[in-house]
């Protein structure tokens, strides 16, 4: 099979799960990377004898490159993504896809217009516990879903955010705790439980009030166009990267994920999906999805399937964090499109 030429632009921390994943994947080859810090690329150079760039736009000129994964500061994603789907390039681009609707919007119409492949980092859907869920899910053996609740209690403190400049600002991060951290877990909830109609939701900066200009704490009630409610808390201003926990009601089970599942059903049946691969160290919080999404991204691209993870299904993560944002505003609740 022909390996397609991979190129990494944004060589920081979350970059490392693109190199292993690509180095992994049968029919990739990472070709080049590229950073605006030279020491960043450095090492991946001695390592893999890859093409280096400072300027991202000299490797869109690249011929060779097939697929460009992105992973740069949030507010770089739609212009890079854009840019290099106009050069014919397919695109990965980390989460969040945009810090707008408007330039998401604009990235899932260059995709089709192109016909170059967006897919967006989710990876969280690739865990075996999450792909079980959803499964048990559809198949209607828990009954409908009645409502959920979920948690997501993180630590990012002062040295995070002063240590890269774009974090902590609406121009550069798009938000704080909601458009990057809890995006993940908002997006499981609309990906089990199906569209939503409104959200009402207020958001603080509780912790770092001085540091950031953006929230690092919010909470939200989600009504979903399926009669069911979702109760969400999130907060980067807990002492520890806690395991999220997110629990879904249903009619004849009770679904609980905090790492691994617990399912008690009705009937007095009790189920176990334990997590296949358990993510170790100090970002365990990532997961371990990177490799699954992305070996499943480039399995899907030369036979012209869908990825999953598409522009429009990323999209709604964008949807519901911009509704939150304006739901704080308004102080009301906000229909979610
Ligand atoms: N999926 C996940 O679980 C997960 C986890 C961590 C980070 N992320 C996402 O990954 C992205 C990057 O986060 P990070 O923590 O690696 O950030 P980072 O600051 O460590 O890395 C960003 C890199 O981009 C480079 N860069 C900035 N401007 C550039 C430009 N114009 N051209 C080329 N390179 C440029 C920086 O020099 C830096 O090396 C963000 O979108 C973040 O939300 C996702």
């Amino acid at each position: 099979m022909k390996k397609l030429n991979s190129a990494i632009i944004g060589c920081g921390n979350i970059a490392s799960m693109h190199e292993a994943a690509i180095l992994s994947c049968h029919n990739a080859n990472l070709y080049a990377v590229c950073d605006i810090d030279s020491s960043k690329t450095l090492e991946m150079k001695q390592k893999h004898r890859c093409q280096v760039f400072a300027q991202y736009q000299e490797l869109l000129k690249s011929d060779t490159i097939d697929v460009v994964h992105i992973c740069t500061p949030h507010y770089l994603h739609a212009p890079m993504a854009i840019e290099a789907m106009k050069a014919g390039k397919h695109v990965l681009t980390e989460k969040p896809m945009a810090i707008s609707v408007s330039d998401a919007l604009e990235m899932v119409r260059v995709s089709k217009q192109t016909g170059r492949m967006l897919g967006v980092s989710f990876q969280n859907r690739f865990n075996h516990t999450s792909r079980r869920v959803k499964e048990i899910l559809n198949t209607g053996k828990t009954g409908r879903v009645l409502g959920a609740r979920a948690f997501v209690t993180w630590h990012r403190g002062a040295e995070y955010y002063s240590r890269d400049k774009w974090r902590g600002k609406w121009e550069t991060e798009g938000g704080g705790l909601l458009i990057n951290q809890a995006i993940h877990t908002l997006d499981l909830l609309q990906w089990f439980m199906g569209d939503i109609d409104t959200i009402k939701a207020s958001i603080d900066t509780r912790f770092l009030k001085n540091v950031i200009e953006v929230e690092d704490t919010a909470e939200a009630t989600i009504k979903f166009k399926s009669g069911a409610t979702a109760f969400f808390y999130a907060t980067n201003g807990y002492p520890l990267d806690s395991v999220v926990m997110l629990e879904i009601v249903c009619e004849k089970a009770v679904i609980r994920m905090e790492g691994d599942v617990t399912i008690k059903y009705s009937n007095g049946d009790i189920e176990h999906i334990s997590d296949d691969e358990k993510a170790n160290g100090e970002k365990a919080y990532w997961g371990c999805g990177h490799k699954a999404l992305v070996h499943d991204f480039y399995k899907k691209l030369p036979e012209g399937q869908h990825f999953e993870v598409d522009g429009n299904e990323a999209l709604k993560a964008i949807k519901i964090v911009n509704a939150m944002y304006v739901s704080h505003k308004i102080k009301d609740y906000v229909e979610v499109g």
